[in-house]
């Protein structure tokens, strides 16, 4: 069977260039506020120790995570690809008065960051899957590489190919199916064809590979979420206690790797190593 014709290289900026001014809007939810909570218990172990080390959130997108780390006090730097994007994200920064001087804005695709010395950040977060939606992962874990401090961590989300199969096993194309479990590729659909755009999408394993080539040592790859409340928002919906219950199951559940394969989206969680072997 033939593939598809492949998208537009630039399909993925057009779609987040024109979202971009309603972007929180359509993330503005019970599942994805529990999502977020997931996303940030992960990261917070991972915040330098030194509060003048510059951190990276790669795909920043409106600057969910980036502004939190400006909020914590580190100098950060936004990347994306949708120049769109970077304005929402430069008019929150502003909102911040003073903080805004440590933020460092750019337009730039995470497979090419040639903008950015090597070696500068202690922490980068690539959140919302732009591994996924770049088009060329490798050369992006690469860059993450090379832009990492030795001994910084980078964190970054990707779309679970392991959950992507129902959909494929539901549409009842064999051939399809067959194309996706060998390519891991699918694409993001949306109403205008000019802007679906193709995404990889990984395994726990083929994720942890991925890092591993670029130099990366693997501290963990979780899933996000294990429990299927996104299906199920009546049980986030109910009250606080009720989603700390179901975050602490969430919890509990990740204590074994292989509940990732269950999720939508994994969190990899990768060091540089130390200069010299062990920190
Ligand atoms: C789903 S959004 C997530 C935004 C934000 N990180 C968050 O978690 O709310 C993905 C973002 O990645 C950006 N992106 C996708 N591919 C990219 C690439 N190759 N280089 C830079 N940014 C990219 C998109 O423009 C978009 O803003």
């Amino acid at each position: 069977m033939s593939r598809p014709p492949r998208p537009p290289r630039d399909a993925s900026r057009r779609y987040h260039d024109r979202v971009a001014r309603q972007y929180d809007a359509i993330y503005d939810d019970p599942y994805w506020a529990f999502h977020d909570e997931l996303s940030w218990r992960l990261v917070k172990p991972h915040l330098p120790r030194d509060a003048t080390a510059a951190c990276c959130d790669l795909g920043c997108g409106t600057g969910k995570w980036g502004l939190k780390l400006l909020k914590s006090g580190y100098p950060t730097t936004f990347v994306d690809h949708s120049g769109s994007m970077v304005e929402q994200a430069r008019a929150r920064v502003e909102e911040m008065g003073g903080r805004a001087k440590k933020a460092t804005l750019l337009v730039a695709d995470i497979v090419d960051l040639s903008a950015i010395p090597a070696e500068s950040f202690m922490l980068t977060t690539a959140m919302g899957d732009p591994l996924s939606i770049c088009s060329d992962p490798a050369a992006a874990a690469r860059e993450m590489f090379r832009t990492t401090r030795p001994g910084g961590v980078v964190i970054a989300t990707a779309d679970n190919k392991l959950a992507a199969l129902d959909h494929y096993v539901e549409r009842g194309n064999l051939d399809a199916l067959e194309q996706f479990v060998r390519t891991g590729r699918t694409n993001w659909l949306t109403a205008d064809e000019r802007e679906r755009f193709e995404l990889t999408t990984f395994t726990p394993a083929s994720l942890r590979r991925l890092f591993e080539r670029a130099g990366f040592e693997v501290l963990g790859v979780a899933g996000k979420t294990i429990l299927p409340v996104r299906q199920n928002k009546r049980l986030l919906e109910q009250d606080e206690a009720a989603v700390r219950r179901l975050l602490a199951l969430e919890e509990e559940l990740a204590k074994d790797p292989a509940a990732a394969g269950r999720a939508g989206h994994l969190q990899i969680t990768a060091r540089r190593p130390a200069a010299g072997g062990a920190e």
